[in-house]
């Protein structure tokens, strides 16, 4: 199995997913080690038909989420900072601990209408694999689950969806959680970097798609 062979390949590899296992376990709110391992997974499994370096692609997984927005002060440094200290400490080249930084700091959605500043393969594949992961059932449940999280309503038919320009405006949102879909989880098929990956991203967009007819029936006592 593609896995496998490459963390046998690459120790330092395992020794740092047993390290973000220890540290994220328990964490419930989306950024579990379990979302980790599913990006892991999948990014490798994207990585088996589209290439890319494998190396870079296992760390970017692992460490996408080291330093959350939504939970420290200041993301920017305290992902690098991390970042350097993890790799640095496995004697990481420094190439590649570039490569794994440009990924950390541009994987995040940050609204219908921001750009995106993913410009690697690797980046783009684990881009991917972190996205795929919002959609689908997983994506359904995530979501509601973080807005239970924040105390937010599942649905408020009143209040409708906003395509946000910018980072700020799209973070600082507190919108029931149907709006999620609108404003990032349905957009997500057509912002994906690789064919496997618009492939796997459809059928969980479709899934997505019955779900909310489904919804929106049941509301309606229909
Ligand atoms: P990303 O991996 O793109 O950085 P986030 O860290 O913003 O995503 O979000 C983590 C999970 O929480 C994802 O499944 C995402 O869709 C979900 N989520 C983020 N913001 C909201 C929101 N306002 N309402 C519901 N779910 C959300
Ligand atoms: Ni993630």
């Amino acid at each position: 199995m593609m896995v496998t062979k490459i963390e046998n390949t690459y120790p330092s590899i395992l020794k740092i997913k047993k390290q973000i296992q220890d540290e994220f376990f328990g964490e419930a709110t989306g950024h579990d080690w379990y979302h980790i391992e599913r990006v892991y997974k999948n990014a490798l499994k994207i990585h088996e038909l589209e290439g890319g370096n494998p190396e870079i692609i296992a760390y970017a997984a692992l460490l996408h989420d080291i330093a959350d927005h939504k939970f420290v002060e200041d993301h920017e440094s305290e992902t690098d900072k991390r970042i350097r200290e993890i790799l640095g400490r496995e004697n990481i080249s420094q190439s590649i601990v570039d490569e794994v930084l440009h990924i950390a700091h541009n994987i995040s959605y940050k609204g219908a209408n921001v750009a995106n500043k993913i410009t690697s393969l690797e980046g783009k594949i684990v881009q991917d694999a972190d996205r795929l992961d919002a959609i689908g059932a997983i994506g359904i449940a995530r979501a509601f689950a973080y807005g239970g999280n924040k105390n937010r309503a599942i649905y408020l038919p009143t209040q409708k969806p906003t395509m946000h320009e910018s980072f700020d405006a799209y973070k600082n949102d507190e919108g029931h959680t149907i709006n999620h879909f609108y404003e990032k989880l349905l957009l997500l098929k057509d912002k994906m970097n690789t064919e496997t990956g618009k492939k796997i991203a459809q059928e969980r967009h479709d899934f997505m798609q019955n779900f909310l007819d489904q919804f929106y029936a049941e509301w309606e006592a229909n």
